[in-house]
């Protein structure tokens, strides 16, 4: 198998290597594709060196599986026609809600992976990935009929720039000397900006919209759902408090044993001090977590959780390789 990565020195990019470095995953040629200055580049992997290509000038026919992770625009410009040479797996929002490209958490709607009529399969929205990955089985029990989510999202869901600005903002914030926001609104340090991508009319931010609209079409467009995506100083790793009413009514306990048991879920909830996940320690795991699981008193059947993963790896890294799991799989079939 070939396998290439378009935005191999992003933030995305270099974690789809360090999930495929990780896993027994055979590769034949690795081909690391970025733009023209970061052409040249060496890049380690699996101790041999590889050279970036400059994809102005690379040829879509050397690999079976192209992970695309440059941003919209770059998979609107290049991934259709690149498409009739190799399977692309998507990362960003160009084709996510296109009807005829399945979007795929392969734990929640690997059966998606059979529409694949443009060659190209779409990779959720990080905080999407987390979302549907903990409602898919209280939904399969309970029927889920309403869901309110508060995002807590980390600066590298914006890119390595933004990472790279925190760290400045917050050295420049210390020595109390003038910060002007680059990546952000407005200052990040220290700070909440509830403003994730841009406005829409309604006044919601495609963030939220994109939340809304993906977990419908990954999960079931009958759910209803509202959200607030709000970013925070953290490096890596969103958070979500989510509020979730369902049809029939549960027990904490079912709740607890049917997360438990459900793939690439860990509940981490001990009513004590430190007995959740915070957002440091999801960095670096597979797993997405759930902490805070708790009745909510004010509505019948409705549940409040705290559910915290790694956005580099769940909401799009790992998933993406999970993806390209299952279609190798599809087709040895
Ligand atoms: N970060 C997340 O949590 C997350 C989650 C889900 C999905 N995504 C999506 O994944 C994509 C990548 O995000 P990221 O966070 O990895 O961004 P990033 O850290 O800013 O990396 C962007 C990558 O795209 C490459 N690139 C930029 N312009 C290019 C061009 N004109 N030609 C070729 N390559 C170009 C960059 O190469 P150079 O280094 O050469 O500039 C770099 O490798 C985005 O669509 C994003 O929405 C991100």
């Amino acid at each position: 198998m070939n396998i290439a990565i378009i935005g191999a020195t992003g933030n995305v990019g270099r974690k789809i290597l360090e999930v495929i470095e990780r896993k027994i995953f055979f590769i034949n040629e690795l081909f690391l594709v970025a733009s023209p200055k970061s052409a040249g580049q060496k890049i380690n992997f699996n101790g041999r060196e590889y050279e970036v290509y400059n994809l102005e000038t690379y040829d879509f026919s050397k690999a079976e599986i192209t992970f695309f992770a440059a941003g919209g625009k770059i998979s609107e410009k290049y991934a259709e026609k690149a498409a009739k040479h190799t399977t692309i797996i998507d990362n960003s929002s160009f084709f996510r809600m296109d009807e005829d490209v399945p979007l795929i958490v392969p734990q929640v709607n690997p059966e998606a992976i059979n529409i694949l009529k443009k060659n190209i399969i779409a990779n959720p929205n990080c905080s999407t990935a987390q979302l549907v990955i903990v409602l898919k089985p209280l939904h399969d029990e309970f029927n889920i009929r309403r869901v309110v989510i508060s995002t807590y999202q980390s600066v590298s869901g914006g890119g390595k720039a933004s990472m790279d600005e925190l760290i400045e903002q917050t050295k420049l914030s210390l020595d109390k000397k003038k910060i002007n926001s680059k990546n952000f609104t407005k200052q990040i340090a220290f700070n909440a900006i509830p403003h994730i991508d841009v406005f829409a009319d309604d006044g919601y931010t495609k963030e939220e919209l994109k939340m809304i609209n993906e977990t419908k079409k990954i999960l079931d467009n009958k759910i209803e759902l509202t959200a607030t995506c709000v970013r925070i100083p953290v490096l890596v790793s969103h958070a979500e408090s989510v509020n979730i009413e369902f049809e029939k009514n549960f027990s904490l306990e079912k709740i607890r044993s049917l997360l438990n048991c459900a793939d690439g879920c860990e509940v981490l909830d001990k009513r004590e001090d430190g007995g959740y996940i915070t957002p440091l320690e999801a960095e670096g795991k597979n797993e997405t977590y759930i902490s805070r699981i708790r009745e909510d008193k004010t509505k019948k059947n409705t549940l409040n959780l705290w559910i915290v993963s790694d956005n580099l790896l769940r909401g799009a890294a790992l998933n993406a390789v999970e993806i390209a799991e299952l279609l190798i799989k599809k087709n040895n079939e």
